[in-house]
């Protein structure tokens, strides 16, 4: 359907506002939206491949540099969820410009552990260690989160996967050698609000 058309028809919810829906809307709307989060792996694919291909000046393109931090938690006996959280830690690069650490940490959070969603989220302050004194800014920001029982392991994400993922030269896994990984992850969420438990 294009933008701004309406929906009519047994398919559709009748309401025309949220406070005059009925049982039966509901039943039709939770069909479709148990379709529409099966494809949810695919949509993250989808956007990941829009770091193709994107350099901004680095040794390697942002889709070459989630391969190589990814591989390199994987290789390192990381976890599927760690592993993917490796892999789509930056896919909010393209519309999270600002904020791109948040942007993924809110994809990724109802498929992963607290650890590995505060990993993701700050791993951007976390990052700077190695080269926000370059762009007259504080390399030491992260300590502000010293107090954090997350603190070590997003350092530690950092130093060994994410700072180290930059090598042209490295022998990265494919996109596809990582799409079970991803898709197992995102099969169901561990938690959210629109899911029950049973
Ligand atoms: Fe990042
Ligand atoms: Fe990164």
């Amino acid at each position: 359907m294009e933008a701004g058309q309406t929906a009519v028809g047994a398919d559709h919810a009748k309401f025309r506002e949220m406070k005059e829906g009925t049982q039966e809307d509901w039943s039709i709307i939770s069909k479709h939206y148990m379709e529409f989060a099966s494809d949810l792996p695919d949509r993250v694919l989808t956007h990941l491949k829009l770091l193709e291909g994107d350099f901004g000046g680095f040794p390697v393109c942002r889709m070459e540099h989630s391969l190589q931090t990814a591989t390199r938690a994987h290789r390192d006996g990381r976890g599927e969820r760690y592993v993917v959280m490796a892999l789509l830690h930056d896919i909010g690069d393209t519309l999270g410009t600002y904020n791109h650490p948040e942007v993924a940490a809110a994809i990724l959070k109802p498929f992963v552990t607290e650890q590995e969603h505060w990993i993701c989220q700050h791993h951007g302050a976390f990052q700077g260690y190695y080269f926000f004194h370059f762009l007259g800014m504080d390399k030491d920001v992260r300590d502000t989160f010293r107090d954090s029982p997350h603190f070590d392991a997003c350092a530690e994400f950092c130093e060994k996967y994410d700072q180290a993922a930059f090598d042209p030269d490295y022998d990265s896994e494919s996109l596809e050698f990582f799409e079970p990984m991803l898709r197992r992850v995102f099969a169901k969420p561990l938690s959210s609000m629109y899911v029950s438990d049973d």
